[in-house]
């Protein structure tokens, strides 16, 4: 039982692992023996974040941008050479844009889709090789609720957030025979700076917490058990899925 969940002695990567969900995802693989690397934008911060999980076990970080293939090509060569293989991706990255769809610039949008979207193909296409080459890998994807509902001001998050789903269920048919599972996880509504703002405007905030059948927003710790799920042999014939850790929001 404990070695179907088990990550310890694996290697991962988390893509936007500096701070929030990506952060929590790399603390929970590290301490659980994975050798974990993060990327993010900010070299500051990816150095930041690495000190405080260092105490937690083998981890480095990276400055690289996923929504720029030279940049995630430099990152396969670090990750092979600090590495070796791959076992854990975890496609996290991730913006989001509140606006209203005749306000949204071009530029706006193409950065929703940059990061979100052409992230997640980039890092699936340059990681995926390594994986498809063992026989054997795991990439997580990062949906959202965004994915199924339609969020007011959020045109291209929620539009690139459904593409995350389908291009985790077209690789998954595509891959399948490689035997690297693509599955996504769907965060509801989880407390990170991505959503400070919502949650600072009270009228907002209670609106939010009344669709929510848990009656509150999720912790980041709360999307550890189905990411260890995903990363671990306990999910070796599941492909394909995106699976919602939301409290319940998705029944509404
Ligand atoms: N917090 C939620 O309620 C929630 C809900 C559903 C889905 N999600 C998804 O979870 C993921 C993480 O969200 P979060 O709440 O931790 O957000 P966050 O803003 O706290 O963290 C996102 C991280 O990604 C990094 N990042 C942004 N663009 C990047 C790029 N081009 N290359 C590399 N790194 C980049 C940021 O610098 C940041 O460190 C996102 O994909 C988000 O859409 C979050």
């Amino acid at each position: 039982m404990d070695d179907l969940f088990s990550v310890a002695g694996k290697t991962a990567l988390v893509t936007g692992g500096a701070r929030g969900l990506g952060f929590t995802y790399a603390k929970a693989l590290a301490s659980r023996g994975a050798k974990v690397i993060i990327c993010d934008l900010d070299e500051h911060a990816v150095a930041a974040a690495v000190a405080e999980l260092t105490s937690y076990g083998e981890i480095k970080g990276y400055k690289a941008n996923v929504a720029i293939e030279q940049e995630v090509i430099a990152l396969v060569d670090k990750v092979s050479n600090e590495l070796g293989q791959l076992d854990i991706l975890i496609n996290n990255a991730g913006v989001v844009q509140r606006v209203t769809t005749e306000d949204m610039t071009l530029q706006e949008w193409n950065r929703v889709m940059d990061v979100n979207l052409t992230g997640t193909f980039l890092c699936c296409k340059h990681f995926g090789v390594m994986m498809k080459r063992k026989g054997k890998g795991k990439i997580i994807n990062v949906s959202s609720i965004a994915g199924r509902m339609g969020l007011d001001l959020r045109l291209a998050y929620c539009t690139s957030k459904a593409a995350i789903e389908h291009l985790t269920r077209t690789l998954a048919a595509e891959w399948g025979p490689d035997h690297v599972n693509i599955n996504a996880i769907g965060p509801g509504y989880i407390k990170t700076a991505m959503n400070e703002d919502t949650r600072a405007d009270p009228v907002r905030y209670q609106k939010m917490l009344n669709q929510l059948p848990w009656g509150r927003f999720g912790e980041p710790e709360e999307l550890v058990g189905v990411l260890l799920f995903l990363a671990s042999p306990a999910s070796d014939y599941v492909t394909g899925q995106t699976i919602f850790v939301d409290g319940g929001l998705l029944t509404q």
